[in-house]
């Protein structure tokens, strides 16, 4: 949830900013904005929408140092007076997070504030500071004992043209090294590797940095100057851009075969699980915590470990987990699932549960995130660099992972060969993406989705009304198949289609009865599986047949290509779906 990027250097400060928040676009597009020191002071400019009417509005700026930011508006609409950088007296200022006491601070600094922001008020406040102090970082020092709340922010001052000062609570911010006296900073870790340099330190909660003529420091929360240690990170050996794929989704969606591939590969050596521990071996309890997809994801896991492993298994919305009575013993085990590793709810919860001194393990595809750098442990999910907001190669990816973890140490192996076909299922099942999107293009007669699922193929139907949701901006429902008639029965009409997960395992006879009851009430009826139920069905999209721990990898990738066809006949951009953001990273 925004990006906030910033330069200084002896390269232009214009274009490394502008390189940097289109690295940070997934991040928020409802506004974007900069500030750059040039010879005649410093220039602010601002748009609404998408960074490409940033660019619109810029002509030539040369200077050295800049700021930037891509907005996902939380406090007001994403018009241009909510904009960032936002600039009070000499100080102009980028935020990521959300102040929760801003009203408070605003009745406190009283000045004509000109948006709706939450952020205004941090740059009134180090203002008001700087124009009784005339210093620069002591004024952002002070500032920040007084916000509450989540942020990272880059503030300068107009009386200070090669200074930048940044600080951090929550929402991650990664300094970057270049050459002499070169400095990035950014949102996210990706940005600064893919592009500029791999020498990176990490602010940590409640850091600050101060970048000042050619010098870089480090301030704890008590504001004393500390040491840190500079990282080499190795570049992720990923092609970037759209290839020939009309959206980055649609990519990713075809990059399944290698991206469960790579996560197979990573924990497996001559045909056998290898994780260098037990994982579970001595655990009581499994916790799984998680939001969105990865929580959906978390739901597979339980299903899977409890089947296999039998150890019982709790799976937590991160929102909510951090706000509970914690019941956890000391040999609970929990697992804290995150692409991301900056989902701002799942590092609350994981902070929670550290304070209990419990083991926390990570699942997570971004190396050196939050997440991956304070937990016990960490397992990659592999799938390299996921662009498009809706989740897809991650998700899969997860589910193999946690399949994996599930198998790790078990006798019966025979499991671990049939998951090295899964990349040629998943290729069979993309072969069908022609045939998916026509019949996707005939479902804009419905009004509502619901997909059904039982067992491990209920966190599917989640998954898959998910998908529809945030691309299609449709209502849809996942459903487990035998609670239909407790209720949701009811919706079912001319208006519904129903999405039935029906392959023919153990569920599959239950499943058919219940899909016949929602065709009854006059649901159109589209099945997935590997055999076509045609007194069911009135349309069908065959699936190859295989192990039931594998089917639902396969059905999320139908579900993906349907959601991801629809939204698209609907002329939505599904690579930056509408009041969304990658990285969540306010609560
Ligand atoms: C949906 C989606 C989100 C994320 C959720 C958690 O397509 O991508 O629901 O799964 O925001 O994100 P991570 O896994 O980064 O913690």
């Amino acid at each position: 949830m925004c990006g906030i990027v910033g330069y200084l250097g002896s390269g232009s400060a214009l274009d490394i900013v502008l390189e940097g928040l289109e690295q940070l676009e997934y991040r928020g597009y409802d506004s974007s904005g900069l500030t750059i020191k040039t010879s005649e002071g410093f220039k602010r400019v601002r748009a609404e929408g998408s960074l490409d009417h940033l660019k619109q509005k810029i002509e030539k700026l040369e200077g050295p140092l800049g700021i930037g930011h891509i907005r996902w508006a939380t406090h007001g609409t994403a018009s241009l007076e909510n904009a960032h950088p936002h600039k009070v007296g000499k100080i102009q200022l980028v935020h990521n997070g959300i102040i929760e006491n801003s009203e408070e601070l605003k009745t406190r600094f009283k000045y004509n504030y000109q948006s709706q922001t939450d952020t205004e008020v941090i740059a009134s406040v180090i203002s008001d500071f700087y124009s009784r102090t005339g210093d620069f970082f002591q004024s952002v020092f002070e500032t920040t004992k007084l916000l509450e709340g989540a942020f990272a922010f880059l503030a300068v001052c107009e009386d200070e043209a090669h200074s930048i000062v940044g600080a951090r609570k929550g929402p991650p911010l990664v300094v970057g090294f270049g050459k002499e006296k070169e400095f990035f900073i950014s949102s996210d870790l990706p940005s600064l590797v893919q592009k500029w340099t791999s020498r990176v330190a990490f602010l940590e909660d409640g850091e600050l940095v101060h970048i000042q003529d050619g010098r870089c420091q480090f301030f704890s929360s008590d504001g004393s100057l500390i040491k840190k240690k500079i990282q080499t990170i190795q570049k992720e050996d990923q092609a970037k851009g759209k290839e020939d794929y009309a959206h980055y989704m649609l990519k990713e969606i075809f990059e399944q075969p290698h991206s469960s591939l790579r996560v197979l590969k990573a924990y497996t050596e001559k045909g056998q699980i290898n994780f260098s521990s037990p994982l579970f071996q001595s655990a009581e309890k499994i916790f799984i915590v998680a939001c969105g997809s990865s929580y959906y994801a978390g739901l597979y896991g339980k299903f899977v470990l409890e089947s296999i492993v039998g150890i019982p298994v709790e799976v937590d919305l991160a929102s909510e987990f951090q706000y509970k009575s914690l019941i956890l013993k000391p040999k609970d085990i929990v697992l804290f699932i995150s692409q991301s590793g900056e989902t701002a709810d799942t590092l609350s919860s994981f902070h929670q549960v550290k304070k209990r001194g419990v083991t926390c393990y990570a699942l997570c595809n971004v190396r050196n995130s939050s997440l991956d750098r304070e937990v016990d442990a960490s397992f990659y999910l592999n799938a390299g660099l996921e662009v498009g907001v809706a989740s897809t190669k991650a998700f899969t990816s997860t589910l193999v992972l946690l399949l994996l973890m599930a198998l790790n140490k078990q006798k019966d192996h025979s499991l671990v060969s049939q998951l090295f076909d899964l990349p040629f299922l998943i290729d069979q099942v993309l072969s069908k993406s022609e045939q998916i999107k026509e019949q996707a293009v005939l479902f804009s007669k419905y009004k509502r989705f619901l997909y059904l699922g039982r067992g491990p193929h209920y966190p599917i139907a989640l998954e898959g009304a998910l998908k529809m949701k945030e691309l299609a901006y449709i209502h849809a429902e996942g459903y487990p198949s035998g609670e239909m008639k407790h209720g949701p029965l009811a919706l079912v009409d001319q208006e519904v289609l129903v999405i039935g997960l029906a392959m023919k395992d153990f569920y599959y006879s239950k499943n058919i009865m219940n899909l016949q009851e929602a065709k009854a009430r006059g649901g159109f009826i589209l099945t997935i599986g590997d055999q076509n139920h045609k007194s069911v069905a009135d349309q069908h999209i065959e699936i190859p047949s295989c192990h039931p721990f594998l089917s639902p990898i396969l059905e999320v990738v139908v579900l993906q290509l349907i959601a991801y066809h629809f939204a698209c006949s609907l002329g939505h951009d599904v690579d930056h779906p509408r009041n969304l953001a990658k990285s969540v990273t306010v609560e």
